[in-house]
């Protein structure tokens, strides 16, 4: 398929089945500015797969690891200038800067356009371009959107492969006139005539651009993850939250759980967590020994789309296809069921290579191998990493694998018109200040506390770690537009539920990461937040007790089911403790964003501010 260069433009390729004009006329003008020697219309088979990525093994970016340890698995290891999320070059272009918001890069899109122009111009030159056709949702569903990325990476189509339902069945969706979001991607890095390329070209310069308005995505520089897989955070959350404030739905950056009683009633709920604070664990949830009969069944691990069914409930979606999850940290322990997708046919990015051809990282097994290659392709010892501190896997280092390789897949996570929801979970990651768990009273009191949730930031992007930062509705780097937009959206949701039949979901606020004086976790977390699930199930139900508190209903130790563990009431009080001088401190942090964020910010949210402080003054 990969016919000669004429006069200097790639010949397209176009398959006889693309019957789009649109389509086919961009893919041509992105040929004519990038230059690639040829152009790739994948068709997302098995066979395709394979041969992309032996491609990659002869090219040095993959390692084929031990077929019979890890059947049809990869290993690829970055260049290390390019592991994580770059939150200060990402941009939302909207026309006017207030539609970006204080919380957003904002670059005036003419401007941006003629950058992206200079930097695009030729930078495919010695490479392929892959047109990667893929669906955000099951195929067809009126919840799903089709999106095209144009990338020069072969790891970036692999990958597509795995987190979206990738390949010829989009162009029977898309027909001759069906819409997509144009998504287009470089590592910027072109390969002069002979020039041997490298196992990661990448750039130093990256900018990863969202035109709101037009809908288009343009990345650069960057061949990892979010920055490079462009139906993940860029379409899924940063468009598609535009998309949704103007439609009448939700974007969200959220697991979405299904969990069943033994007398067989099930709820789904969808929870947000910031980048690395383990939603994938929370999405693949064992109960614990003693809630037999209990169930939890994984939708989702990372986004939701959320649109109103005609009864008036939230129907919800994962339009993804598969898991981009967090390995340092990762066994069977914390999460068997990710263990278990992970068997066979998976990629691996950034984790370290034991001697007999497997992978290892941090924290999947107590003690590690006598020796590995780490994710640098240096020699490691344990001696080594005690002397130099050096990780064997990057602390951002990856799997990507097919949600149908959960074993604990939820029997609807495919289903076009999407579950049911029954309450929100906003969890942020905090050592001290905020407890376990709180019930909101109302929608307004849990839209305040989502949009006021503070993080402390981990190694899912570039830049400092551990240090708190708000982080509303853990969308801080996600949301597409005025973030202030956002929260009135989300009022505007709860009003419009509210006026229908339906019940509005309930919203509940966690924290698994309180510590103790030294600094150790107090939660144990992992199957015991099945404790604190039970517990929001049952008071969707109006079976379980709470007391009010400063600012919601949080249960008291009597409140949880505790069979199966001996977690004291001491403990429980140490994680659920409401200290005022703290809570002080932190409406103070509150203030500080409502500043940030005052224009456009919801009269409502000001109130429930005011009234919060009225609470703590008296
Ligand atoms: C992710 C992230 O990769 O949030 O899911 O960074
Ligand atoms: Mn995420």
């Amino acid at each position: 398929m990969n016919q000669p260069v004429m006069g200097g433009v790639a010949a397209l390729n176009v398959p006889a089945y693309v019957k789009q004009e649109k389509l086919v006329s961009w893919v041509a003008e992105i040929a004519a500015l990038t230059t690639p020697d040829s152009v790739y219309w994948c068709d997302g088979s098995q066979e395709e797969y394979d041969r992309l990525c032996a491609l990659m093994v002869a090219g040095g970016t993959m390692k084929r690891l031990n077929a019979a340890k890890r059947p049809n698995s990869y290993l690829a290891c970055s260049d290390p200038s390019d592991v994580a999320r770059v939150e200060d070059r990402t941009f939302i272009c909207s026309a006017k800067k207030e539609e970006a918001g204080p919380t957003n890069n904002w670059t005036d899109p003419a401007e941006m356009r003629a950058t992206m122009h200079g930097l695009f111009e030729g930078c495919m030159k010695g490479r392929v371009l892959y047109v990667v056709p893929f669906s955000m949702g099951p195929l067809g569903s009126p919840i799903a959107h089709i999106g095209v990325e144009l990338s020069d990476s072969p790891y970036v189509a692999v990958n597509m492969r795995i987190m979206t339902r990738m390949g010829r069945a989009v162009y029977d969706v898309l027909g001759t006139d069906g819409e997509f979001v144009p998504c287009v991607h470089t590592v910027g890095a072109p390969l002069a005539k002979g020039e041997k390329d490298v196992p990661w070209p990448c750039n130093p310069t990256k900018y990863i651009v969202h035109y709101p308005e037009t809908r288009e995505i343009w990345s650069f520089g960057s061949g990892y993850g979010g920055n490079a897989l462009l139906g993940k955070k860029c379409f899924a959350l940063r468009i598609a939250s535009n998309m949704g404030r103007e439609q009448g739905w939700l974007a969200e950056h959220m697991l979405i759980l299904g969990v069943e009683s033994p007398a067989g009633k099930k709820h789904y709920v969808a929870a947000a967590f910031p980048s690395a604070c383990g939603k994938t664990n929370f999405a693949m949830l064992v109960p614990p020994k003693s809630f037999g009969g209990w169930k939890v069944t994984t939708i989702g691990d990372d986004i939701a789309w959320i649109k109103p069914g005609a009864d008036g409930r939230l129907y919800a979606i994962n339009p993804e296809a598969g898991y981009f999850g967090v390995a340092p940290g990762t066994n069977t322990q914390t999460n068997p069921n990710c263990m278990a997708s992970m068997e066979r046919d998976t990629i691996f990015t950034n984790v370290a290579l034991t001697d007999d051809g497997d992978v290892w990282w941090e924290g999947l097994t107590k003690i590690a191998p006598d020796h590995l290659i780490d994710w640098q392709g240096k020699d490691w010892t344990p001696a080594i990493a005690q002397e130099t501190g050096r990780k064997a896997a990057h602390p951002n280092s990856r799997f990507t694998v097919a949600a149908i390789q959960n074993p604990v897949i939820d029997s609807a996570w495919d289903d076009p018109a999407g579950v049911p929801l029954s309450a929100f979970i906003f969890g942020g990651r905090r050592s001290t200040t905020v407890p376990l768990v709180t019930e909101a009273r109302n929608w307004v009191e849990g839209v305040y506390m989502a949009a006021t949730m503070g993080s402390e930031t981990t190694a899912a992007a570039t830049g400092k770690q551990g240090v708190v930062r708000r982080d509303p509705f853990a969308m801080l780097p996600f949301i597409g537009y005025n973030m202030s937009d956002y929260f009135q959206h989300w009022l505007q949701m709860g009003k419009k539920i509210a006026a229908s039949p339906a019940e509005l979901p309930k919203i509940f606020c966690v924290n698994w990461f309180r510590t103790d004086a030294d600094g150790k976790f107090v939660w144990p977390g992992f199957s015991d937040n099945m404790r604190v699930l039970k517990w929001m199930i049952d008071r969707i139900e109006g079976n379980a007790g709470g007391v009010e508190n400063l600012f919601g209903t949080t249960p008291r130790f009597g409140d949880l089911m505790w069979e199966g563990s001996d977690f004291s009431q001491e403990q429980f009080e140490q994680i659920t403790s409401i200290d005022k001088a703290a809570w002080i401190e932190e409406v103070k942090l509150h203030t500080e964003l409502f500043e940030k964020l005052q224009h456009h910010l919801p009269a409502e949210l000001v109130l429930a501010k005011a009234q919060l402080e009225k609470r703590l003054a008296a």
